[in-house]
C-alpha cells in the first residue's frame, strides 16, 4: 500500500505507535510540550546530522519516523535511550523526540517520510 492513513486521536500524547509502511515500521509519536520545547532548544550546530526540529515536523506535536536505525537496520525502541526518543538496542545509538542520532554508531537521523494533515485528526503518509 502506498499511501497510509492515521487516526491521530488513537496515540495518546507522550506515546510512539508503530505502525507498518511500505513493508518498515513507522513511528508516529505525539510529543509533549516539554518533549517540543527541549527539541526545538537543541543547538543545530551540536549535532552530527545538524537539522532543526522544525525542519523534521509540520506540527510540532506530531514526530513522523521510519523506524529503522540508520546503522544497519534495527529497529529502535520507542522513550528509551539518554535523549528520551528512541534508541537502537543493537550497537547502541541514541535518538532524540526529533528522531536525530545524537550518539552511538549512526550516522544519520532517522528518516521522515513524505506526510500530510489531511484535517486535525487524521495524518497520510506517503
Ligand atoms: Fe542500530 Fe547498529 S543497527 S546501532
Amino acid at each position: 500500500l502506498a499511501k497510509i492513513e492515521i487516526k491521530l486521536s488513537e496515540i495518546p500524547e507522550g506515546k510512539s505507535v508503530t505502525f507498518k509502511w511500505r513493508g518498515k515500521p513507522l513511528f508516529i509519536r505525539h510529543r509533549t510540550d516539554n518533549e517540543i520545547s527541549t527539541e526545538q532548544s537543541v543547538p543545530v550546530e551540536s549535532l552530527r546530522d545538524p537539522q532543526h526540529d522544525n525542519q523534521r515536523v509540520q506540527n510540532p506535536k506530531w514526530l513522523v519516523v521510519i523506524g529503522v536505525c540508520t546503522h544497519l537496520g534495527c529497529v529502535p525502541v520507542a522513550n528509551a535511550g539518554d535523549f528520551g526518543g528512541y534508541y537502537c538496542p543493537c550497537h547502541g545509538s541514541h535518538y532524540d523526540a526529533s528522531g536525530r542520532i545524537r550518539k552511538g554508531p549512526a550516522p544519520l537521523n532517522l528518516e521522515v517520510p513524505q506526510h500530510s494533515f489531511v484535517d486535525e485528526g487524521t495524518l497520510v503518509v506517503g
